[in-house]
């Protein structure tokens, strides 16, 4: 289907006029997995699954919404911003409030957005949500709003409005992704930098193991509650330490024994996974990508391991290609507990895992994985005004 020109053909049959034409990416993470709300780093990438925007300002301060997907609406009122039962509108409810809490002053808007990010499958749509309509709106009204503050409104949206307690990674690849690159993010400072990750002979495979994470929120919450306790207790000793970021493995192991063991396994793997991630990064500066995907196989057992966010779908994908030696790193990605695992495949042999794959999935869970074959694109940015 081509999303752009049906959301655009539908927002000229609801409203009549011609819109603004954004599209909103979804995201993976090469490595660096919980390490966002530890102040670590993060090497995430924009993919060509999207979502897309038509919206157009209006002149009262009514909000008119469509969404394509689901063929649903919403309406609400700028002066009366409440929480939706429906689910979906809130994290675009939740973009308005934050602009209007800033100071920015906004008219109504129309709106129809949809596209191909699947959900529930930890490809952010939740943040192409947030941010594509939040950079939709800080251009049509002329907001002035610079990328990294539209990142971390966006990020606000979900933490106080959804309600879910996300670090800033996904909000951040959303609006800063760059074609056939990965992003280091220091979620420290906020820097980040660019790194090629383009390769005649490999691409990155997503398989969707199709459970959807319901453990994931309660889980995700506990996980950031047993990192900022490791956090309490070093910093008794050790007042410079504000967080995971400032932890060395040494010091870190000079706690092992006053920490509870699950506390310890958590920060262990936060800990080695900046580490990691360092490493993986040296590695595509050396063009040495079996050695970076290695370092994926090694993320993927602290993640299964010691910080426990795996599940049985997720080990088994990981585990039965493990040893192709087409296949150069495969983990779990994103938050835990069902989605997508992360591969880097040899492109002549992706058929031939993908059947492999889907069929070894099907004979053990009794229903088929799906497959994403992605490309590594721009972030958030204007496709027609
Ligand atoms: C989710 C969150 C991110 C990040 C990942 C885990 O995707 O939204 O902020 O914490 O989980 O790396």
């Amino acid at each position: 289907m081509n999303f752009p020109e049906n959301i655009e053909k539908k927002f000229l049959e609801i409203f009549n006029e011609k819109p603004l034409l954004v599209r909103s990416p979804g995201r993976v993470n090469l490595i660096g997995e919980h390490t966002d709300y530890n102040n670590g780093f993060v090497l995430p990438a924009a993919i060509d699954k999207a979502i897309y925007f038509a919206v157009s300002p209006r002149e009262d301060r009514e909000c008119k919404l469509h969404s394509f997907d689901l063929n649903d609406n919403i309406t609400f009122n700028l002066d009366k911003l409440e929480f939706s039962k429906k689910g979906w509108p809130n994290y675009l409810i939740g973009m308005v409030d934050q602009l209007i809490k800033t100071g920015h002053i906004l008219k109504g808007f129309n709106c129809v957005f949809g596209g191909d990010i699947p959900i529930g499958a930890g490809l952010s749509s939740s943040a192409a949500l947030e941010a594509g309509l939040g950079f939709s709106l800080n251009h049509i009204f002329n907001l002035g709003i610079d990328k990294l503050t539209l990142v971390k409104l966006a990020q606000k949206a979900e933490n106080e409005f959804v309600g879910v307690n996300c670090g800033i990674m996904d909000q951040y690849i959303n609006i800063f992704g760059k074609n056939g690159h990965v992003l280091r993010i220091d979620c420290q400072s906020l820097d980040y930098e660019y790194f090629p990750f383009e390769f005649d002979n490999i691409s990155v495979v997503l398989f969707d193991t199709c459970v959807s994470h319901s453990l994931a929120s309660s889980e995700y919450n506990q996980r950031r509650k047993e990192c900022n306790l490791g956090v309490d207790l070093i910093k008794k000793d050790n007042p410079s330490v504000k967080s995971l970021r400032d932890v060395s493995i040494a010091l870190l192991s000079s706690y092992q024994d006053k920490m509870d063991p699950i506390v310890y396994k958590r920060c262990k793997y936060a800990v080695e996974e900046n580490v990691r991630l360092l490493k993986a990064c040296e590695c595509l500066n050396d063009g040495n990508l079996r050695a970076f995907g290695d370092l994926m196989y090694q993320t993927h057992f602290g993640l299964s391991n010691d910080y426990e966010v795996s599940c049985p779908e997720l080990d088994f994908l990981v585990e039965l290609i493990k040893n192709n030696n087409a296949v150069y790193g495969s983990r779990m990605m994103g938050g835990g507990f069902g989605g997508c695992t992360i591969n880097l495949i040899e492109n002549d042999s992706i058929a031939d895992v993908k059947e492999f794959v889907t069929k070894s999935y099907k004979e053990k869970f009794g229903k088929e994985p799906k497959t994403y074959i992605t490309k590594i694109s721009n972030g958030t940015e204007i496709i027609r005004e």
